[in-house]
C-alpha cells in the first residue's frame, strides 16, 4: 500500500501556521475521536478504493453511500475488476445514489487507469486530474487519504467549517482552499481530515449546529464574534423545493425504471412521472443518452 507521494509544487502547505490556527488544529485532533462516524471507506487507505468512494461521496450524504459503496467495492475491488465490467453493470450497482453520470465516468477511469497507469492509481496531481470524472476535489482527497499528501479538501461542509469556525467570515473559494492547505498536519493527513468532515456533518452541521456541545467551541471565531448560527431550516426548505419537480427527480426516477427494464419511448413519460409531458422526458432520455449512461435498442431506452 503506497505511504507516500511526491507532491507536486504549488501544493506544499506554508510552514508557518499562524497562532491562532494552531488551537483549532490541536483542538480538532484532541476531538478526532468523540467526533468519529464509522464508515467502510474509513478501513482501508486503498487508492482504487478511496477513489471509489470520493467519487460516490461527490453531492452525497455520506449515509447514503454506505449500501452502494460496499456493493461496488466488493463487485470491483480493483481498477482491472471495474473496466473488464460494462459501463451498465457500475450504473447496476450505483442503485441509490443518483448523479449516474458518475457510474459511467468511474467505469471510464478504471479503463484508463489500467490503460495508462498498469492498473495502479496514480499518487501524482496531474495523472489524477487526467482521469474522466476526476476534478481538482477528488484528485486531493485521493492524494490526502490515500498517499497522506498535506493537501486540504474542501467540499461543501468543510468550506463552511473554515469560513465559520476558522475564518468568522465568508471566504472566497480560492481563500478557502488555501486555508485548508496551511491548516492540515502534514503528520496527520488522514485523521485531521476525516475529523474535519466529522466536524461539519455533526456539531458544525448546516442546518442544526449544537455549538453547545461542539470540541472546538472555545477556537470558534463565528461564535467569539457573536454571531448566531444561520437559519438552518430555510436552506433545507429551499433544498427540497428546488427538487421537487426538478428534470433531476424525473431523470432518477427513469433511471431506476431503466434499471428494471428497457423502456418503451411511449412510456418514458410515465416512468419519468410526467404523465402527459413526453417532450420534458424525451429531453432527459436525450440527456442520459449523451452522457454515456442509456442508449436507444429500437424504439426502446435501455442502459448502457
Ligand atoms: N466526504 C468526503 N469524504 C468523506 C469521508 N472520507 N468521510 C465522510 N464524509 C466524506
Amino acid at each position: 500500500m503506497p505511504t507516500s507521494v511526491a507532491v507536486e509544487p504549488g501544493l506544499e502547505p506554508e510552514p508557518e501556521l499562524a497562532p491562532e490556527l494552531h488551537g483549532f488544529r490541536r483542538d480538532l485532533l484532541v476531538a478526532a475521536g468523540s467526533l468519529w462516524r464509522d464508515f467502510p471507506w474509513r478501513a482501508t487507505r486503498d487508492p482504487w478504493l478511496v477513489l471509489v468512494s470520493e467519487v460516490m461521496l461527490q453531492q452525497t450524504q455520506a449515509s447514503r453511500v454506505v449500501e452502494p459503496y460496499l456493493r461496488v467495492a466488493a463487485r470491483f475491488g480493483s481498477p482491472a475488476a471495474c473496466a473488464a465490467a460494462g459501463p451498465a453493470e457500475v450504473v447496476r450497482e450505483w442503485e441509490g445514489l443518483g448523479y449516474n453520470r458518475r457510474a459511467v465516468h468511474l467505469h471510464r477511469a478504471a479503463v484508463a487507469i489500467v490503460e495508462r497507469h498498469g492498473g495502479e492509481v496514480p499518487g501524482h496531481l496531474d495523472s489524477l486530474l487526467a482521469l474522466p470524472g476526476v476534478g481538482p476535489y477528488t484528485a486531493r482527497a485521493v492524494l490526502a487519504l490515500a498517499f497522506g499528501a498535506p493537501v486540504g479538501i474542501v467540499d461543501t461542509n468543510v468550506a463552511r467549517v473554515l469560513a465559520r469556525a476558522v475564518a468568522g467570515r465568508p471566504l472566497r473559494p480560492r481563500e478557502t482552499q488555501e486555508l485548508a492547505d496551511r491548516l492540515v498536519p502534514a503528520d496527520d493527513v488522514w485523521r485531521f481530515t476525516q475529523a474535519l468532515f466529522d466536524l461539519g456533518a455533526g456539531p458544525c452541521a448546516a442546518r442544526a449546529p449544537s455549538c453547545g456541545s461542539c470540541p472546538v467551541a472555545r477556537d470558534c471565531r463565528w461564535a467569539a464574534g457573536g454571531h448566531r448560527c444561520p437559519d438552518p431550516a430555510a436552506a433545507a426548505r429551499r433544498r427540497q423545493s428546488e427538487f421537487k419537480g426538478s428534470d433531476r427527480e424525473g431523470r432518477g426516477r427513469l433511471v431506476r425504471a431503466l434499471r428494471r427494464s428497457p423502456v418503451h419511448v411511449s412510456g418514458l413519460a410515465a416512468a419519468a412521472g410526467w404523465p402527459g409531458d413526453s417532450e420534458r422526458a424525451l429531453r432527459v432520455a436525450a440527456a442520459l443518452v449523451h452522457e454515456g449512461i442509456a442508449g436507444w435498442a429500437e424504439d426502446a431506452l435501455v442502459l448502457v
